[in-house]
C-alpha cells in the first residue's frame, strides 16, 4: 500500500501473513515503524520529531550517506536522508494491496545535488519484512560517473532501537574492540569492559567489529539480534539527558526509551570506479527473550 503518513509524505507500509508490518516513507527512503506480530512498535521516533521537509526526521532508520556525521564537508549525514526517493520501476511495477513484503527505493542525485557531492550515483534500497518478521536492509550503491571518476562514501544505518529503559539495557558483541570516541574528537580507545550499559552519554564509533550485535532490553525481556554485512563498523549513540535538551527534535525524556546501534562503514571509506556497485546490508529480529550472548 502507498498511504500519505504524517503531514501528507507518502509512505509505503508492508505486512506479512503473521501481522508484523513495516512502514517506509519516500522521504529519506526512512522507515519509520516495524513492528512485531503483537503490534509492538520495535524503532523508536522522537516525541518532537519534525516531518517537515528539508528537516531530516529523528527515528526510525534514517541513512547516512555519503558522509557520516561531519567527517566531509557536506551536512551532518550526507543527504540521503532529506530528499525524496522514488518507487524503483525498474525492479517489479508495485501493486497497491498486494502483499508484497518488499519495496525497491531509488536515489539519484539532482543537479543541486552534484553541486555540493559532485558525483553520479544509483542508490538503491531493498527494504524487506520475512516471513519471521524480521527486518532486512540492502543497499546498492553504484558509481555512474560518466568522467571517469570514483568516489569515496562512509556509510550508516543510523538504526533508533526503542527499548523500555535505557537503565536496563545492554548491548553485547562490541567488547574488547577498539573505538572512536567522538566526544573525544574520535580518539581511539579499547573496550575494556565484558558488556556495554549506557549511562551517561555515548557516541562510539566500534572498529571492524563481528557480524552479529546484540541489543538486550532486560525490562521488556526482549533482545534485538542484529546482523550486518559489507558494514565493519557500529557506532552506539545514546546523547542521554543533557545533550537531549540542545537537541530541538528530541523530547528531553526521549533518551530514555532509545538507543542507536549503526550499522556502518566509517573509518575506511567505502571507494566506487565508474560502474562498480557496493552491497550493504543489515537485518534485525526481535527476539521476545533475553538471549545467551555468544558471538
Ligand atoms: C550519531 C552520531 O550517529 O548521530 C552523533 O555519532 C550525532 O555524533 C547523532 O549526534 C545524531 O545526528 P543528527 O545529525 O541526526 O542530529
Amino acid at each position: 500500500e502507498i498511504l500519505k503518513g504524517i503531514n501528507d509524505l507518502d509512505k509505503v507500509i508492508l505486512r506479512n501473513f503473521r501481522g508484523s508490518s513495516v512502514e517506509v516513507y519516500l522521504y529519506g527512503a526512512q522507515v519509520l515503524s516495524w513492528k512485531n506480530e503483537h503490534g509492538e512498535e520495535l524503532l523508536f521516533v522522537s516525541s518532537e520529531a519534525n516531518f517537515e521537509p528539508p528537516k531530516p526526521i529523528r527515528g526510525g532508520i534514517p541513512l547516512c550517506f555519503p558522509q557520516f556525521s561531519n567527517l566531509g564537508s557536506l551536512a551532518a549525514h550526507g543527504f540521503a536522508r532529506n530528499r525524496f526517493w522514488s518507487i524503483d520501476a525498474s525492479s517489479h511495477p508495485f501493486l497497491a494491496n498486494s502483499s508484497r513484503t518488499h519495496v525497491d527505493l531509488l536515489l539519484k542525485p539532482t543537479e543541486e545535488d552534484m553541486k555540493i557531492w559532485p558525483h553520479s550515483f544509483e542508490f538503491r534500497l531493498r527494504v524487506t519484512l520475512r516471513p519471521a518478521g524480521d527486518l532486512m536492509l540492502t543497499s546498492h550503491i553504484r558509481n555512474t560517473n560518466t568522467d571517469g571518476k570514483p568516489f569515496n562514501f562512509t556509510f550508516a544505518y543510523h538504526t533508533y532501537f526503542a527499548v523500555s529503559d535505557i537503565s536496563q539495557v545492554r548491548v553485547d558483541g562490541l567488547e574488547t574492540l577498539d573505538y572512536l570516541d567522538n566526544q573525544q574528537n574520535r580518539t581511539r580507545f579499547t573496550e575494556k569492559e565484558d558488556t556495554i550499559t549506557i549511562e551517561s552519554e555515548v557516541d562510539r564509533v566500534y572498529l571492524t567489529t563481528p557480524t552479529k550485535i546484540a541489543i538486550l532490553d532486560h525490562e521488556k525481556k526482549r533482545t534485538f539480534v542484529i546482523r550486518k554485512y559489507g558494514l565493519p563498523d557500529a557506532v552506539v549513540w545514546n546523547p542521554w539527558e543533557k545533550k537531549s535538551k540542545t537537541i530541538a527534535d528530541l523530547g528531553d525524556d526521549d533518551y530514555k526509551r532509545m538507543v542507536c546501534v549503526e550499522a556502518a562503514a566509517i573509518e575506511n571509506p567505502i571507494t566506487l570506479k565508474p560502474g562498480e556497485e557496493w552491497r550493504g546490508r543489515v537485518e534485525f529480529c526481535a527476539v521476545p527473550k533475553l538471549l545467551q550472548w555468544a558471538a
